[in-house]
């Protein structure tokens, strides 16, 4: 690799889960303090970070791909090509093969240790290509600049990694072992991102509701302490896993009115032959008691989880019994996906790999019933009176895009700004998002004299 000059511009471009994102927002950040600047729009960048996802093959083979189209599309105004970091999970779990398969790229960075990718973009400068996969016992969140610029809704990553080990998961060998962040470490950071103008802030971790601190209080303490920030109107925390709903997190739900109404709690399928293959650990009565002890703390809330179709051996009889399971939910919304067998899981070594027609088929009816329950959450929102967090500009002239506490997307028309809460009243359903008639703004509590925010309850 010839040597290059020091990249001025930088684009991060980031794949995969929330914790992905909140990682490329810090790549940002420590690019912004060494000197280098975000490209604009439309610009090249002279160094181009893909922080990728290994979670499925199709999200993973993507890299290779894009890796191709930088050289070509993204190559800089002399002909010269930008240099290429490739982080994320991807890096982590094929980090010396994406130096083999890829000439292009100068730099390989896992999710535990971009801190350091200041030290090696000094290295491709120099012409040398680096890998660095290493989990360090010290994190890299003591490394990171302060957070700066946020958006209306931030993200804090409170806990990493994974034990649960689901046969067909890669998260615990590229993310690493669970590990909370300090108690203060997070208030401090919470902090900064209300300063910087996060009005919402969305506890993120593979397993979040894992999260302890150093006396085993769990994430309804920090939720308490976040919710006493009279700037932040709201919380939200995902993924969790239903082994770890605590009486205490759930009671929150009741107790915090800034804890949103929302509770993203993948079950991934209703059989519990399936769910024991899986190693989930839980059954899909177990979970349906967790969801019955949760909607009994917060009637309104709504429910959303992940599903995987065509595991290893599972039949049409097992695959019926996660449609069984969506319709007596009535989530709000999911994810699905068709199994990915992933290099190194157990579940890629099980016999009775399931044809793709055959998860094609299953994934569509799963879809539609999915489909259906969202609507049909929409539809029985119509009329209700709720607070929207406005996130930005809709496609029309003087509209505006939001979210409602159940985190359905609303959007209205009037006077309105990013940042604001508004009131509106949920005039008509779709199955994706809703429309609304602008009541009224919600003032800022650090506004002088408009006394402090009182975030509305639906029940
Ligand atoms: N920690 C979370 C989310 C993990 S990844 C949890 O335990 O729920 C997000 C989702 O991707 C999973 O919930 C699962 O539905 C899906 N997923 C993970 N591995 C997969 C695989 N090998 N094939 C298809 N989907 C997968
Ligand atoms: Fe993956 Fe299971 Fe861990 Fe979720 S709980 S990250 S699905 S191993
Ligand atoms: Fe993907 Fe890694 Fe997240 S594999 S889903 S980016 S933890």
């Amino acid at each position: 690799m010839p040597p290059a000059s020091p990249p001025k511009t930088y684009r991060v471009k980031s794949f995969g889960c929330q914790m992905n994102v909140y990682d490329g927002e810090r790549m940002a950040e420590l690019l912004d303090a060494q000197g280098i600047s975000p490209a604009a729009d439309g610009e090249q960048a002279d160094l181009v970070v893909l922080n990728t996802c290994h979670i499925r093959e199709k999200a993973s083979e993507k890299v290779y791909s894009d890796i191709g189209r930088i050289g070509k599309d993204w190559s800089r105004k002399d002909g010269s090509a930008p240099l290429i970091a490739v982080a994320g999970c991807v890096a982590q779990a094929e980090g010396e093969e994406i130096m083999a398969r890829a000439p292009a790229v100068s730099m390989v960075v896992g999710p535990q240790a971009y801190h350091r990718l200041p030290g090696m973009i000094a290295d491709a400068v120099d012409g040398r290509r680096s890998v660095d996969t290493d989990m360090p016992a010290q994190t890299k969140f003591a490394a990171l600049p302060a957070r700066r610029k946020v958006a209306p809704g931030a993200f804090l990553t409170v806990q990493e990694g994974c034990d649960k080990f689901c046969t067909y998961c890669v998260v615990p060998y590229t993310r690493g072992a669970e590990i909370s962040r300090p108690f203060s470490d997070l208030t401090d950071e919470a902090r900064r991102l209300v300063d910087a103008g996060a009005r919402e802030i969305t506890l993120l971790g593979q397993n979040v509701n894992a999260w302890r601190d150093a006396d085993g209080r769990g994430l309804e303490m920090l939720i308490e302490v976040l919710a006493a920030m009279p700037e932040l109107a709201r919380i939200r925390y995902t993924t969790s896993h239903p082994n770890d709903m605590t009486d205490g997190l759930i009671a929150a739900h009741r107790d915090i009115d800034k804890l949103m109404p929302f509770l993203h709690l993948p079950v991934q399928a209703g059989n519990d032959r399936v769910l024991k293959a899986m190693n989930r650990s839980h059954t899909a009565d177990s979970y349906l008691r967790v969801l019955d002890k949760v909607r009994a703390a917060r009637p309104d809330i709504a429910l959303s989880g992940d599903f995987i179709v065509g595991f290893p051996g599972e039949t049409d009889a097992e695959f019926e019994d996660t449609i069984k399971l969506v319709d007596r939910v009535g989530y709000a919304q999911c994810f699905s996906f068709k199994y990915s067998p992933r290099p190194g899981t157990p579940a890629a070594a099980m016999d009775n790999q399931i044809a793709a027609a055959v998860m094609d088929k299953r994934l569509q009816r799963l879809q539609a019933a999915i489909n259906a329950g969202q609507l049909a959450f929409n539809t029985a929102s119509v009329g209700k009176r709720c607070e929207v967090l406005v996130e930005r500009r809709g496609k029309l002239e003087g509209q505006w895009l939001g979210k409602s506490p159940w985190l359905q997307s609303v959007h209205f028309a009037g006077d309105a700004a990013i940042g604001d809460l508004v009131e509106v009243e949920l005039i008509e359903a779709g199955g994706n998002s809703l429309s609304g008639r602008l009541i009224g703004k919600t003032p800022r509590p650090d506004h002088p004299g408009q006394g402090a925010l009182a975030v509305q309850q639906n029940q």
